[in-house]
């Protein structure tokens, strides 16, 4: 296993993806844990990654010092640099050239973690100090206009270190760079893929659960759909999924569940149309958090309700937990990422007085290594590539009051965006693509007619993990196209905007 060490940077989740592609197990661990805490790993490397601070700064955080003496490789990554040249004596200074963005880059050492590399290459830094003068045992691989030390190592040791960020893409050839270093440096072995991943895990899944019942909570996206596979592959009709309906789906997105579920892969459903209960619960409320409150309790309640018919039967609860999602800084005991922006919710609570043991069969992975697993198990693409839904649904993406009417309105409007985007052959480049129903109302002229009625905002956006997006540029064709379609078939619809904001500053979801 590669441990990263996390110092802050937006990128240290990117990095242990960038590891898993090459076929090398990677898990991140928070910059402070101790020495043993590491070696208990017993990682056969370790990378350093970027981060906010700068190292002559009093609390800047710091690794063990003795983690450059363990006899294990080490790539210090931008921060981690520093730290490393820092650890070894030389000067780190705030610097009056700072290099942010794409910056090409001149190779003065092509012997291993440049091999094969351009004379000049692109990559992407993004830093304000740098090391003045070369530590002790060190020697340069490579330089820019601005930095005379992009990357230093100390061969001897096997301790590397780059200023800029390989794992990013704009790093042309970051990839190659990341492979150097495991394969010609570290001299690891490819022993991470997804078959031997759901193999392992049928096993451990068999050994925990023995003869009892699991139940799953299906919220439609691959998360969940994937694990009720897995989880059937494993133990077969032992597995209990259970389909909320809250009324707040996309168009005919519940009887599709219910149709793959069920039919395609022959696994018990408990469906529970609930629609009536969430219409009700919702009535009247236009702010987004009481909205997502409101949703988020009832959700709890009918769950409790429904797993209480079947509780005395089952032991263990399934959930479709990620590797992002558990991911925990040592020192505070909290997602790095829990600054409460909106309420979230997906399974939901649980009742005190019911007990269950948690599996969670993703824990380990992330997004795209859970897309691998359901391509694997033969789940149809259509599902594996489904873009993120929220828990909430569609009840977030009408602005103000909620009632069936506006969700059957929105339904239309975005199964049209959905459809356009498909045609176009973008729905795999998109991260999310989707309508949002605005309370306002505008005036048009249709048939010589005066209309005054509602707006629909369209909401493309790209991204990698969603903490940040851009907007997507769509082709002005896929617009008009969407546009027309909306304004033709829905009457309700007078007007289509499309949302031109990324996040921050704005969220994804509009509520
Ligand atoms: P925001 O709007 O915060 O959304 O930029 C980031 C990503 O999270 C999704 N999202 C949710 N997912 N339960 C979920 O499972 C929720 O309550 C929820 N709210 C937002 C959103 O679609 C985007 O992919």
């Amino acid at each position: 296993m590669l441990i990263i060490l996390d110092y802050g940077s937006q990128y240290s989740h990117l990095i242990a993806r960038r590891v898993r592609e090459c076929g090398i197990y990677s898990e991140v661990l928070d910059g402070h844990v101790s020495l043993d805490k590491v070696l208990e790993k017993k990682p056969t490397a370790i990378i350093l990654s970027g981060g906010p601070s700068s190292v002559y700064e009093k609390d800047a955080p710091k690794c063990d010092k003795a983690i450059l003496e363990l006899g294990v490789p080490v790539l210090g990554v931008c921060y981690g640099m520093q730290m490393i040249a820092d650890f070894s004596g030389a000067i780190v200074k705030h610097y009056s050239k700072r290099e942010y963005g794409r910056t090409e880059i001149s190779i003065d050492d092509f012997s291993d973690l440049f091999f094969g590399i351009d004379t000049k290459t692109t990559v992407w830094m993004s830093h304000g100090d740098s090391v003045e003068a070369l530590p002790a045992g060190y020697v340069k691989l490579a330089h820019s206009e601005n930095t005379p030390f992009v990357s230093i190592a100390n061969k001897e040791k096997k301790i590397y270190g780059v200023q800029f960020h390989p794992e990013v893409s704009h790093s042309t050839m970051g990839m190659q760079i990341i492979r150097n270093f495991l394969f010609e440096i570290c001299k690891l072995q490819k022993d991470w893929d997804m078959k031997d991943f759901i193999k392992q895990e049928i096993e451990d899944i068999r050994k925990v659960v023995g003869k009892e019942k699991v139940l799953l909570g299906l919220s439609g996206g691959v998360d969940s759909m994937t694990a009720a596979v897995l989880l059937h592959e494993a133990i077969g009709d032992q597995l209990i999924c259970m389909f909320i309906d809250q009324g707040f789906m996309r168009k005919n997105e519940a009887e599709q569940i219910v149709a793959t579920v069920n039919n395609h892969f022959n696994i018990h459903l408990i469906h529970v149309d609930a629609k009536e209960r969430f219409f009700k619960a919702v009535k009247g409320v236009t702010d987004p958090e009481e909205k997502r409150k409101k949703i988020g309790n009832e959700f709890v309640r009918v769950f409790e309700t429904e797993v209480a018919k079947v509780a005395k039967d089952v032991k263990f609860l399934a959930q479709g937990t990620l590797y992002p999602d558990i991911i925990e800084s040592a020192t505070t005991g909290v997602s790095k990422n829990a600054v409460k922006i909106k309420t979230h919710h997906n399974v939901g609570g649980l009742p005190d007085d019911i007990e269950f043991k948690i599996v969670e069969p993703f824990k380990k992975l992330f997004k795209d290594e859970v897309r691998r697993v359901g391509l694997e198990l033969g789940m149809p693409e259509k599902i594996v590539f489904r873009h993120p839904f929220p828990g909430p649904g569609l009840a977030i993406r009408i602005i103000g009051e909620i009632d069936p009417e506006r969700v059957r309105v929105l339904q239309e409007a975005d199964d049209i965006v959905m459809d356009e985007i498909k045609k176009a052959g973008l729905y795999r480049e998109v991260w999310q693509s989707f309508a949002v129903l605005l309370p306002i109302k505008t005036v048009g002229v249709m048939g010589d007619k005066r209309t005054y009625s509602h707006t629909i905002a369209v909401r493309a956006v790209s991204s990698q993990d969603a903490m940040t997006a851009n907007w997507t540029h769509l082709p002005y064709d896929v617009l008009e196209n969407i546009s027309s379609r909306i304004i033709n078939e829905i009457p309700e619809i007078n007007r289509v905007v499309y949302d031109i904001t990324s996040k921050p500053p704005s969220t994804i979801e509009w509520e």
